[in-house]
């Protein structure tokens, strides 16, 4: 039997210690008379549209930071990232010709998993830095320790970020007639300011043209509104379980703490904590798809995970590096088909393409990243599927983090602006270049 806290009799990994069990009980606690950060409702109008994406009627747009955190946040940096992230799915709309669903990694990205519980420096050692939701990344004694109180920081930032999104989202911000002056910021320089104005005028033009036949902004919301959803890595349980509710309307339960959330490839396996927290919410669930996920492992999670083999349920998010997806991926669509499973399948081209530089400062080559993706495309064709979405770590920031695209940020130029706290992400020039070169390789390659 499945309840909000039945994940505990599971194995759990990448959880903290907390070292203060009373302390962590009156935070959940607290967190559980919280209000709900989304609507159950919302939750299901994303499914839908997933389950159009996984009918090949949609492209999913997933993006945003690796890891939030508390000291970047900031209205400009929400902005900012929200404008690339719709930016992208203009550009990726005109080249799939199908309509795009935006899901932000933001509003509540801040739990990570480390490939190393611990961090030595100068031979001392310390717990690793496990995202602003769990401890500080300042290396020192006392800020590394988990600190329950932070999930009440986590909360009440996720909140607000959500609140300025809905603002853009629905209150003008995003109308269709503004993708002329949405500020490009320093992306206005370069080939790529260059071909997304064109595009805009392009747009422009068949705005100017249903206006003449009556269609506009005043009297048609999908011109004025954009669809925005949240999601995050359900990594840190105790916060997930206090935030999930029973929808009054249906008498379903929801995680109330974003649309959608994911299964990262770390917390995937047999008898996994994470897993069965997944397995009675009935938002829209990611499953990270690594090199250790065999076909028959994939579809038993699946038999968990989507029983009834529901539309929309399920993206399985591949990420396998762009050297090791051709011994991978097939195999695993050809499971899912034989099985005859519905699924969106997206690609993450980041976490399986991250190498450390000369000076050792951990970044990602925009041509592999680019990489990945193509032959993602590639592969689906030809298995007879396809390519639904794209996963992506990014900022709207002109951060240097990844190398390459068209400034060529090179090595020795990513310590000019490397403000990740996690793992490096594509700036708003990458960003825009890659929704380009995606869209381009969908229309010439794609369905
Ligand atoms: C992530 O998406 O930030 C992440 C940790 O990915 P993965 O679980 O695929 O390694
Ligand atoms: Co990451």
């Amino acid at each position: 039997m499945w309840q909000t806290n039945s994940w505990r009799k599971f194995t759990a990994k990448h959880l903290p210690d907390y070292p203060d069990q009373d302390h962590l009980a009156e935070v959940e606690e607290t967190l559980r008379d919280f209000p709900p950060l989304v609507f159950a409702g919302e939750v299901r109008s994303l499914k839908r549209s997933l389950a159009d994406v996984a009918e090949g009627n949609g492209f999913l747009l997933q993006g945003g930071d690796c890891a939030e955190s508390f000291t970047e946040f900031h209205a400009d940096n929400i902005r900012d990232t929200f404008r690339v992230i719709l930016q992208m799915a203009v550009i990726l709309t005109s080249g799939a010709n199908l309509p795009v669903v935006k899901l932000g990694r933001m509003a509540g990205q801040f739990a990570k998993p480390r490939s190393s519980p611990t961090e030595t420096q100068n031979g001392i050692e310390l717990p690793s830095y496990t995202g602003d939701i769990i401890n500080d990344i300042k290396f020192d004694e006392a800020k590394r320790q988990p600190n329950p109180d932070r999930m009440l920081k986590a909360y009440s930032q996720a909140a607000s970020t959500l609140n300025l999104l809905r603002a853009f989202a629905d209150g003008g911000y995003a109308d269709l007639r503004h993708v002329n002056s949405w500020n490009m910021g320093f992306v206005k320089s370069g080939p790529q300011g260059e071909r997304y104005r064109h595009l805009a005028h392009q747009i422009q033009e068949s705005l100017n043209f249903m206006e003449a036949l009556g269609i506009n902004s005043g009297n048609t919301p999908q011109l004025r509104q954009v669809h925005y959803y949240t999601s995050h890595e359900a990594l840190l349980l105790p916060y997930e379980e206090a935030l999930t509710r029973v929808d009054s309307t249906s008498g379903d339960v929801y995680n109330t703490s974003a649309h959608f959330v994911w299964i990262g490839d770390r917390t995937r396996f047999k008898d996994s904590a994470h897993v069965e927290f997944c397995r009675g919410i009935h938002n829209p669930i990611g499953i990270k798809c690594g090199p250790l996920l065999s076909p028959d492992d994939l579809i038993e999670m699946l038999d968990i995970l989507n029983p009834n083999d529901d539309g929309g349920r399920i993206t399985l998010i591949a990420r396998f590096g762009h050297e090791k997806v051709e011994s991978y991926l097939p195999k695993l669509i050809q499971k899912v088909q034989s099985e005859g499973r519905t699924v969106v399948w997206s690609c993450d081209p980041m976490h399986g393409n991250t190498i450390k530089s000369a000076n050792g400062i951990k970044t990602r080559p925009f041509e592999q990243i680019l990489e990945e993706v193509k032959q993602n495309i590639r592969i689906h064709k030809s298995e007879g599927s396809r390519l639904g979405g794209v996963h992506l770590e990014m900022t709207g920031q002109n951060v240097t983090e990844c190398t390459g695209g068209l400034d060529d940020i090179s090595e020795a130029d990513l310590s000019d602006r490397y403000h990740t706290h996690c793992d490096p992400r594509l700036n708003a020039n990458q960003a825009i270049e890659m929704a380009f070169l995606i869209a381009d390789e969908l229309k010439t390659n794609g369905h």
